[in-house]
């Protein structure tokens, strides 16, 4: 995400005591997915997919799952546990009755909190047997996502992150969306510096060592435009195409990045393999 309203105060680089916080926070967020990823069938609910990882996050984890109430001004208390946005749905989908049938496609964001600090991740699930395009998105948006990690370090810029991202989704006949983005994180669930996924290289703030923040590219397969839902929440994609999302939360490194959300089930990094 995000272009929700966030603190004035300057992020500060985080100690190596944030950091360690930061790992566990991480670990747990994308523990999250794994325990999930089995349940994401035909004819599963988006409210039962809910209710299963706010009960493992509260009773197995003793973490908090953040988006629960989370009302950032000129916003309703968001009732859900996690988002869940089906086909068009660009993010923050709110679980409900609907049914998984085969061949949607679904993005699963998870934000917890342990020791209060945040760890927010998401990833893409293909329901039974997707179609060759919804299967490309997904694909070329996640490694949307890597790219721009990879740009993580210190030394480089924001824009840095933002390019690389919108030069792959373009290249490849898809559009970024402008109006969220990636966001520092930490203490607080969003804050400065707004992580675009599009832009310039060389632009924008520098990165340095100890800044953390996610990178969530949102792709679409049609126009970059959104719209609002009624419910407050849900944004949609205008033309009804469909918009895929994946999420992690990066450390710039003295030499690099570390990516704080992983697990044994992470999705690897398509340039470690
Ligand atoms: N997890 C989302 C993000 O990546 C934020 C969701 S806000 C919520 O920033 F209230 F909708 F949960
Ligand atoms: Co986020
Ligand atoms: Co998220």
């Amino acid at each position: 995400m995000n272009s929700l309203p966030r603190p004035v105060v300057k992020p500060k680089i985080k100690t190596a005591v944030d950091i360690k916080h930061m790992r566990v926070a991480g670990r747990l967020g994308s523990e999250v997915l794994d325990y999930i990823t089995p349940f994401v069938k035909p004819g599963a609910t988006t409210g039962e997919l809910d209710k299963l990882c706010h009960d493992y996050m509260v009773d197995v984890q003793h973490t908090i799952p953040a988006p629960l109430n989370y009302a950032p001004p000129g916003y309703r208390p968001y009732p859900k546990s996690v988002c869940t946005s089906i086909n068009h749905q660009v993010c923050h989908g709110i679980p409900g009755d609907r049914l998984l049938k085969n061949g949607d496609i679904l993005n699963i964001d998870v934000t917890v909190i342990k020791d209060g600090y945040h760890g927010d991740t998401s990833r893409m699930f293909i329901v039974g047997e997707g179609s060759i395009q919804a299967k490309r998105l997904c694909d070329i948006t996640f490694e949307c996502m890597w790219l721009g990690i990879h740009a993580v370090k210190p030394g480089g810029h924001l824009g840095d992150i933002g390019h690389v991202i919108q030069r792959h989704a373009e290249k490849n006949g898809f559009s970024v969306v402008r109006e969220f983005c990636g966001h520092g994180i930490g203490q607080r669930f969003h804050e400065d510096p707004q992580v675009l996924h599009y832009g310039r290289p060389g632009t924008l703030e520098l990165l340095v060592p100890g800044m953390i923040f996610t990178v969530e590219p949102m792709i679409n397969a049609g126009r970059r435009e959104i719209r609002e839902m009624n419910d407050g929440w849900t944004i949609v994609t205008k033309d009804h195409s469909l918009s895929a999302q994946w999420e992690h939360t990066v450390l710039v490194t003295d030499d690099g990045f570390e990516v704080l959300t992983v697990s044994r089930g992470t999705p690897p990094d398509p340039a470690a393999a």
